[in-house]
């Protein structure tokens, strides 16, 4: 063999050296529980303007949102108009009059958290710019008027790499040296869950939420509540703190779905250590939505430390039983009922881990009752499209 000559010993050992290098997990310190806020998108879509974000804001602390842990205000699509002479992005000046900066301000004057949303195609979902090319100087402008949170989309982006896309607004907002939860949104496209705990804070695993139980929404394959449920299962092991996986915002509030279903889906969203962002008016919100979004219980559930995502243990055609580990050996268990017709659901110990003979107090979340110890299994009659929510304490 011949010997390698000195450039190519060089060439060589760099390669050995960067390839020995581990890539680094995201690590802006962001995120270690999955974060809980409000976005305009679910419920007002391109209808948005600076009186809204205010009003929200107000809302979210009079309503006691902000006590039970919510904290970002995240403007979504439809802010943006164009780029200026120097292609610094514009805000709608109709509907934003004293600009994005000043509403920033205000939303951490109620001691919240300001996000806002761009997309890494030419082009967002609704049209407005997007950030390609642009991507340092948005995130410069950004940190400049005070953001917390950036959404990013994937929109006109058909001839880009999501790896390489994502990344570059990663890095660019970690230039800024302004911690900014990165929030990233392309649909489960290309298997985030694999990749996108060295980039971002969460990542979307499923096409968009449509505010129905079962239902889908052709071209665009939204689909409703329980069918992200699906498409959930199997993204388990990829998420921890600093790095969630996505099921979409919440569609609580929003009128379509039944109280139980959105006990359900607010529980089934907790046992998945999911983001929690509120979908639904905020100002007119009634009694029984703003019980279930500020459940102490189920939001210690979704917020517990160890950050553990849970998964399906259990199927049996509409009956389904899905676990969380949670911090201290217990276990977060929803029972839930797929069919339109009450079902008598169970619980195997084996299926939690648990040895059979293990005798385990049981609690009831939404109920907030203890139902004393049981060994071996646990069964309850669950309503049509709902969820019985225990805690299982060996
Ligand atoms: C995509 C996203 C949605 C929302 C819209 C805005 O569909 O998945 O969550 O941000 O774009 O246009």
């Amino acid at each position: 063999m011949k010997p390698l000559s000195h450039k190519h010993f060089w060439l060589a050992s760099s390669l050995l050296i960067l390839l020995a290098i581990p890539v680094a997990a995201l690590d802006n310190g962001l995120a270690k529980t999955p974060p809980m806020g409000w976005n305009s998108w679910n419920k007002f879509g391109c209808n948005v303007s600076e009186k809204l974000i205010r009003e929200t804001a107000d809302a979210m602390v009079s309503t006691g949102m902000k006590d039970a842990g919510y904290k970002y205000v995240v403007i979504d699509d439809c802010w943006q108009v164009k780029r200026d002479a120097d292609g610094t992005i514009v805000a709608d000046p109709g509907r934003f009059p004293s600009g994005i900066k000043a509403l920033g301000d205000y939303v951490h004057s109620k001691g919240l958290l300001f996000g806002i949303y761009s997309d890494a195609g030419s082009l967002t979902c609704e049209g407005r710019p997007g950030s390609r090319g642009y991507e340092f100087q948005d995130a410069r402008t950004y940190a400049s008027w005070g953001v917390d949170y950036l959404k990013y989309d994937w929109c006109h982006a058909e001839r880009q790499d999501t790896l390489e896309s994502y990344g570059l607004m990663s890095k660019a907002l970690l230039a800024t040296g302004r911690p900014i939860l990165f929030s990233l949104c392309e649909w489960g496209s290309t298997k985030p869950w694999l990749w996108a705990k060295d980039v971002g804070n969460v990542s979307r695993s499923t096409g968009d939420i449509t505010n129905c139980w079962d239902c889908k929404v052709s071209p665009d394959d939204n689909v409703g509540v329980v069918h992200i449920l699906d498409l959930m299962n199997g993204t388990e092991a990829y998420a921890g703190p600093g790095h969630f996986n996505d099921p979409d915002m919440l569609e609580v509030g929003n009128g379509k779905l039944t109280p139980d279903e959105s006990r359900a889906h607010f529980a089934l969203w907790a046992i998945l250590a999911a983001p929690l962002i509120a979908g639904n008016d905020l100002r007119s919100m009634d009694a029984e939505t703003k019980a279930v979004l500020t459940d102490k219980e189920v939001l210690a559930i979704d917020q517990d430390p160890l950050g553990k995502q849970g998964r399906r243990v259990a199927k049996d055609v509409d009956q389904e039983v899905w676990a969380r580990e949670l911090q201290g050996g217990n276990r977060a268990v929803a029972l839930l009922n797929r069919a339109a017709t009450p079902q008598s659901i169970t619980v195997k110990w084996e299926d939690l881990g648990y040895p059979a003979h293990l005798s385990a107090q049981l609690r009831d979340l939404w109920q907030h009752k203890d139902l004393g110890a049981k060994s071996g299994s646990f069964t309850a009659t669950v309503a049509p499209h709902a969820a019985v929510l225990v805690t299982v304490q060996p």
